[in-house]
């Protein structure tokens, strides 16, 4: 189905089934342990031996040797493969290093051998027994550092933002020399670790030249076809199996080591091998988000409109990495006539930077949205008045490109009201609570909509059931119980009249789960393959489809009225297609917009920050299932406040790793840390953006919540911390 005019009424909008918040089909399987993850497919194929892998002690260098004798002599060990043991094997989709194979270190921790043993212990002490001979050279480690020699750069993360290297509206200099009120500093954010709670994991296993992964992974067409060009195999030999996915936040959007390791041994056993990266390894193995150093300038009139605005920002990563595109928003998220903004890239030798939740946007808001705060203050303005005084209706840069829907004024002002905003003291340091100060803050949210083509297959039984398929992933996020949403409500059904199953490479290929894109183009996706299912139904009972009504598990036309199985009595019916997009996404922006207000209270003895209140409003079109949307939001709300006060890989600039390389030593939001979260959506629909008038949500959770609570920290005590996080040292 082609969508490129803007939806009409269609059956999603009666709203019987979607729309309502439904508690997760998949829930009662997770919290009861039965549902299975990756490496805990126990029984998915008999005989599996176990992997443990093997990381660089070095980040970069070269292997010499590597003695495998011991560790092959040891209890239990079934085979070893070594890196010497191949050729580099080439990048898959996304990759920045090297995975595997050939003796060049590009990164520590990465993989350099495998043992595969009967049991996961006899693995990893065999693991101890394999000695590595490294010729180690010098790197480049310390992106303040190299930050000058950093050469500008456009494009982006994988996740389909970027553009320019430099983007100029207008002559931002000259306006800025001219503003009379004006800003310019530097604010900085550092590496962070996706830190999901279930780490990468794959079971492999060959059955001739036919390789199946059941493994953890975002993007299931991605990951077979990088898995293929990776080994060297045809990807029709490839079946990737995900359906249950303990959290990726971009992690999980490409394959890694695990996946090849695991095929990798497997092949070396001849038989099936399960390994997960231990969570040691993961954050040096694996990918992050990287750090950034972002100068903001802005400028205004004496009353506040903003006529010179730039940002720019540097950041790092090893040769083919791309920058974290931190000033994707400022293009687009106030007015101002004069502009620019631009990505330098410092060469690393840091581990590979890549997606982490809403790439570009979640530290670039960090930067921009507390430049804002700032701003206000020195015009003497509230901070949302600043903020609706500047909004703009069109892309700033294109201003006969209007936005198919932008509510950022109406977020806004509804969360000022319902937090409470008027109570806030504009000076900073006022307001005392026994030994907390108290501040509040805000800041505005942004995040794009991104459109994506999709597929499903629905299947309709003769007992009146109807089962979908596609390789859509469902990552924690509730995408079985849209998809079921979306499919009962097309085919007139009730919810437990719907199977959905996901996240098989077997399934018609969809958007997966990434750039907070899998809600609207995965539902989309179902939505089109249902209009071929009543097609198809209508058909078979001789109805004009145009007249058929499919509702309360019955089709009606005329006076007939018919259950739903009769149609596939004498044999299953099936509908199947893809969702695609024409350029509705080029004449309008599509975009997505939040309000974030956040109390905090700071001990004045430690200055120990607590978050006491948090409020998000959220302009994202349909909203599907507010409750597994509100979920989304507050564990965006939730990551933000890790990215304000705690999260940061500590960068070793001497050896070149991230020291604190566990869940132990990298801190993250606890349950004790997070105070009651409050969710409003503005009741919107969006018919640009697909036929389920929806939009993404995912990421929008996390975007300004940062800058929030930043802003509130300052409102508190009068300290403005420019470098995240904002921990207790650098406010005493
Ligand atoms: Mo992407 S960082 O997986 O949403």
């Amino acid at each position: 189905m082609k969508f490129d005019t803007p939806a009409g009424q269609n059956p999603i909008d009666q709203l019987k089934v979607v729309g309502k918040p439904t508690d997760r089909i998949d829930g009662k399987y997770k919290t009861t342990g039965t549902a299975p993850y990756a490496y805990e497919r126990h029984d998915v194929v008999p005989n599996q031996a176990y992997g443990y892998v093997i990381g660089a002690s070095i980040p970069k260098g070269r292997v010499r040797r590597i003695e495998t004798a011991a560790a092959k002599a040891a209890p239990g060990v079934v085979a070893v493969v070594t890196t010497l043991d191949m050729p580099a094997l080439g990048l898959g989709k996304m990759n920045v290093a090297n995975l595997f194979g050939g003796d060049q270190i590009q990164h520590y921790h990465q993989a350099v051998a495998v043992v595969v043993a009967e049991t996961f212990e006899e693995a990893r002490a065999a693991a101890y027994l394999v000695k590595v001979d490294y010729a180690p050279e010098g790197g480049k480690f310390d992106l303040a550092a190299q930050a000058q020699a950093a050469k500008p750069v456009s494009g982006g993360s994988g996740e389909g933002s970027g553009g320019g290297a430099e983007d100029r509206h207008g002559d931002f200099e000259a306006a800025f020399a001219q503003a009379p009120v004006k800003l310019d500093e530097t604010y900085t954010t550092p590496d962070e670790s996706h830190a999901m709670m279930e780490p990468h994991a794959t079971v492999a296993a060959w059955d001739g030249d036919k390789l199946t992964l059941w493994t953890s992974n975002q993007m299931i067409a991605w990951g077979k076809g990088s898995i293929a060009k990776i080994l060297g195999i045809q990807p029709e030999n490839v079946r990737v199996d995900s359906p249950y996915i303990g959290g990726g936040f971009g992690g999980k959007l490409f394959v890694r080591s695990d996946a090849v390791l695991a095929a990798l041994g497997a092949k070396a056993a001849g038989r099936p091998v399960k390994l997960a990266l231990t969570r040691p390894i993961i954050m040096n193995n694996t990918t992050h988000r990287p750090a950034t150093i972002q100068r903001v300038r802005i400028g205004t009139t004496q009353d506040g409109h903003i006529t010179a605005i730039a940002h720019e920002s540097v950041s790092g990563n090893l040769p083919h990495g791309r920058p974290e595109t931190a000033v994707d928003q400022t293009k687009l998220l106030y007015a101002g006539e004069n502009r620019l903004t631009g990505m330098r890239l410092a060469q690393l030798d840091l581990p590979e930077g890549n997606s982490m939740r809403a790439p570009g946007e979640a530290p670039g808001l960090m930067a921009l949205e507390m430049a804002m705060d700032e701003m206000a203050e020195r015009l003497g303005l509230d901070p949302v008045a600043f903020r609706v005084r500047n909004d703009t209706q069109v892309d700033p840069g294109k201003p006969d490109r209007p936005f198919s829907q932008r509510n950022l004024v109406t977020c806004l002002k509804i969360g000022a009201e319902k937090f409470g905003w008027d109570r806030r003291n504009p000076k900073p340091g006022q307001v005392r609570d026994g030994h907390w100060l108290v501040g509040i803050g805000m800041a505005a949210g942004f995040r794009n909509n991104q459109l994506t083509k999709s597929g499903a297959r629905v299947r309709l039984a003769g007992d009146g059931r109807v089962t979908v398929e596609t390789d859509m992933t469902d990552i924690g996020t509730g995408s079985y119980t849209i998809i079921a949403q979306t499919a009962a409500e097309m085919m007139g059904l009730p919810l437990d009249k719907v199977v959905v199953k996901l996240g098989d490479s077997d399934f018609p290929v969809s958007s997966g789960s990434g750039g907070q894109w899998g809600a609207n183009n995965s539902t989309s996706g179902v939505y089109a393959a249902c209009v071929k299912l009543r097609e198809a139904v209508a058909q078979k009972l001789g109805f004009n489809s145009a007249d058929a009504v499919f509702a309360d598990g019955q089709v009606r036309a005329g006076n007939r009225t018919v259950p739903l199985g009769e149609a596939a009595a004498s044999g299953e019916l099936t509908g199947e297609d893809s969702i695609e997009y024409g350029d509705l996404s080029k004449k309008a922006q599509q975009s997505t917009f939040a309000g974030h207000f956040v109390e905090v209270g700071v001990d004045v003895d430690t200055a120990e920050v607590r978050v006491r209140r948090m409020l998000a409003v959220c302009d994202a079109g349909r909203i599907l299932n507010p409750k597994s949307a509100r979920s989304q939001v507050i564990g965006g709300m939730t990551m933000g406040v890790g990215a304000a006060l705690m999260e940061e890989l500590a960068v070793d600039t001497k050896r070149g790793f991230f020291v604190n390389h566990d869940l132990a030593g990298y801190e993250v939001p606890v349950h004790a840390d997070i105070p009651h979260q409050e969710v409003i959506f503005l009741d919107e629909a969006d018919p640009q953006s697909s036929p389920m008038k929806a939009k993404g949500v995912g990421e929008l959770g996390i975007c300004g919540v940062g800058a929030a609570v930043a802003n509130a920290v300052y409102n508190a005590t009068g300290i403005r911390v420019r470098d995240y996080p904002i921990t207790l040292d650098k406010i005493l």
